[in-house]
C-alpha cells in the first residue's frame, strides 16, 4: 500500500513516520526544502521526542522518503492532506495551503487508479467537500469515481505525538464512501493491531500509561470533522475551568491541587486536563476554538459556553501578570525573568504561546524581561521580533537583578536548576510559578517567597 503525506509539520512528520513504521511505502510531500532533506536524512523536521529515531529507522528501510513535488501521488492508494490551517485575524481557518494541496492533486492525480484523498489537518466543517471540488475541478475527474474524500483528523499531543499516534483512543473515519472506507481500514489495520511491521521494535515508543484497545470509529465526513473542533474545545473548556476554580481556591483558601484530584476522580470528569496553568495556548486550541466559534454563530447555533471559555482564558493570562504587579506593586523600573516560552513542554512549538501575551503585559506594565526557554527560544524569537527582551543562555541567567521569576512552561530542566545559588542572583526573592509544578521545594528555608496558582503563598523565613 502506497501513502503520499502532504505537509511534514508538527503532524505529517508524525503522521507518516508512523504509517512507515507499519510497513507502508510513505512519502512525504511537502514545499520547505529543508524539511524534505532532514527527512531524507533520517532526522526529524520538528522538535518531538522520539520522532528522529523513528524516521532515521523508516528511511533507511526505504519505507520512508520525502520530495517537494507531487509525482508519489500517481502510485499512491491514499493521499493526506496535514498542511497547516492557520488562523485569519478573524478567527476562521485559513485553508490556503489546503486548496494548494487540494489542486497539486488534482494535477497530479492518476486517472487509472482509485485514490483516496483525506483530510488529516484540522480543517472546518464542509472542507472535505471543497476539497472534492478542486480535485474535480483541476483533474477532470469525477468524485466518488476515481477518487474519493475522506476526513481523519488527527488527536496528536506535541510532546506526546508519537504515543498518540501509536496507542490513540480512537481513530475517527469520515466518509461514506465504501472504497474509501475499506481503504482506511486496511491501512490502519496494523496500528489498530499495535503491531510495527516495518521497523524494529525499540523505536515504538512504550505508552506512558494503560492504554486501553483503539476504537475504530466510522461516521460521514462532516461528523469526523466536528469532532476535532468539539473534542479541542472542550479540553480547552475544562483547563479554562480549572483555571478559574484555582482563582476562586485563592479567594476562599482551599488548594486546587486537591480540589482538582478530588474532582478527578469521579470517572464522568476524570483528573486529566485539570491542570492549573497561566492560560491555555499554542498552535491549536486558539486556532480551533475560534474556527469552532466563528461556525457556531455563522450556523447561528452560537457555542457561548466555548465563547466564556476563551474570554476566561485571556482573564487567565491578565491575572498572571496582575499578581505580579500586585505582588511588586509597580512593575516600572522592574526586571522580571520568565522561564518558558513554549505552549508545553517537550515541544519547540512557540507559536501563539501565552508567553507572548504576558510578557507583553509586563512590557506594557513598565517591566524589563528576561527569557529562557530550552527548546522554543529561536522559534518564538522569529514569530516576536518586535519584543523587546533579553534572551538568557541558562535558566539561571534569567534571575540576574530580577525582581521576580516566573515559571510559564513546566520543563523538567527547571526542577534541575540551582535555585539556592539563583536566590542571590535576585535583587526581590519572588517566584510565580502558574504551573504548581516547584511547590514541593523548600522555597520558605531558601528565603524566597514563592506563590502557585489556587495554592497559596509560602513566605520566606525571616
Ligand atoms: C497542521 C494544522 O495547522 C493543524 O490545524 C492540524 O491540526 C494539523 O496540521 P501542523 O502540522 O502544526 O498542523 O502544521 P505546520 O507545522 O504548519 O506544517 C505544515 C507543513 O505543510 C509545513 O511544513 C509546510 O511547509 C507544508 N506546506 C504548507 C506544504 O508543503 N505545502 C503547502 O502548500 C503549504
Ligand atoms: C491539543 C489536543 O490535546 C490534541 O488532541 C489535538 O490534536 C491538538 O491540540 P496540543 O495543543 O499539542 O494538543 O497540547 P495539549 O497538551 O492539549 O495542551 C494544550 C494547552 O493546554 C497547552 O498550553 C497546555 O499547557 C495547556 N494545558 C493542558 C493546561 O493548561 N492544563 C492541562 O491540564 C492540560
Amino acid at each position: 500500500m502506497k501513502v503520499a503525506v502532504i505537509g511534514a509539520g508538527y503532524v505529517g512528520s508524525v503522521t507518516g513516520a508512523a504509517f512507515a513504521a507499519s510497513g507502508r511505502q510513505v512519502t512525504v510531500i511537502d514545499s520547505d526544502p529543508r524539511k524534505v532533506d532532514r527527512i531524507n536524512a533520517g532526522k526529524s523536521p520538528i522538535y518531538e521526542p522520539g520522532l528522529d529515531a523513528l524516521i532515521d529507522a523508516a528511511v533507511r528501510r526505504r519505507l520512508l522518503s520525502a520530495s517537494d513535488r507531487y509525482d508519489s501521488i500517481r502510485e499512491a492508494d491514499i493521499v493526506f492532506i496535514a498542511v497547516g490551517t492557520p488562523s485569519r485575524p478573524d478567527g476562521t481557518a485559513d485553508l490556503t495551503y489546503v486548496k494548494s494541496a487540494a489542486d497539486g492533486i488534482g494535477a497530479a492525480i492518476n486517472p487509472d487508479r482509485f485514490t483516496v484523498v483525506v483530510d488529516k489537518s484540522t480543517v472546518p466543517v464542509g472542507t472535505a467537500e471543497l476539497v472534492a471540488a478542486r480535485i474535480e475541478e483541476r483533474s477532470g475527474l469525477a468524485h466518488g469515481k476515481a477518487f474519493a474524500v475522506a476526513s481523519n483528523p488527527e488527536f496528536l499531543r506535541e510532546g506526546y505525538a508519537l504515543e498518540d499516534v501509536f496507542y490513540p483512543d480512537r481513530i475517527v473515519v469520515g466518509t461514506g464512501h465504501p472504497k474509501a472506507r475499506r481503504a482506511l481500514r486496511k491501512l490502519y489495520g496494523p496500528l489498530l493491531e499495535r503491531k510495527a511491521y516495518g521497523v524494529p521494535a525499540d523505536v515504538i515508543p512504550q505508552p506512558t500509561e494503560a492504554k486501553a484497545e483503539t476504537i475504530y470509529f466510522e461516521t460521514d465526513a462532516k461528523s469526523a470533522e466536528l469532532i476535532k473542533y468539539v473534542s479541542n474545545a472542550f479540553l480547552a473548556v475544562k483547563i479554562s475551568y480549572i483555571n478559574e476554580v484555582a482563582r476562586l481556591c485563592e479567594a476562599i483558601g482551599a488548594d486546587v491541587t486537591d480540589v482538582a484530584a478530588g474532582v478527578g476522580l469521579d470517572s464522568r470528569i476524570g483528573g486529566k486536563f485539570l491542570q492549573v496553568s497561566s492560560g491555555w495556548s499554542g498552535s491549536c486550541f486558539p486556532k480551533d476554538t475560534a474556527e469552532l466559534l466563528s461556525a457556531s454563530r455563522k450556523y447561528g447555533s452560537e457555542l457561548t459556553v466555548v465563547r466564556a471559555a476563551v474570554d476566561s482564558n485571556r482573564g487567565m493570562h491578565e491575572f498572571c501578570v496582575e499578581k505580579i504587579r500586585r505582588r511588586l506593586k509597580s512593575l516600572i523600573g522592574r526586571r522580571v525573568g520568565v522561564l518558558g516560552l513554549t505552549f508545553k513542554p517537550n515541544t519547540d512549538d512557540a507559536r501563539q504561546t501565552q508567553a507572548s501575551v504576558i510578557i507583553g503585559g509586563l512590557l506594557e506594565l513598565g517591566a524589563s524581561v528576561s527569557v529562557h526557554d530550552p527548546q522554543g527560544m529561536a522559534m518564538f524569537r522569529t514569530l516576536n521580533p518586535k519584543l523587546e527582551v533579553r534572551y538568557c543562555a541558562t535558566g539561571e541567567e534569567t534571575a540576574d537583578g530580577a525582581d521576580a521569576v516566573v515559571l510559564l512552561t513546566h520543563w523538567d530542566d527547571y526542577a534541575l536548576l540551582d535555585w539556592q545559588a539563583m536566590r542571590k542572583r535576585m535583587r526581590t526573592p519572588y517566584v510565580l510559578d502558574t504551573r504548581n509544578f516547584l511547590r514541593k521545594k523548600p522555597w520558605s528555608e531558601w528565603g524566597y517567597e514563592y506563590e502557585g496558582i489556587g495554592i497559596g503563598t509560602v513566605r520566606r523565613r525571616r
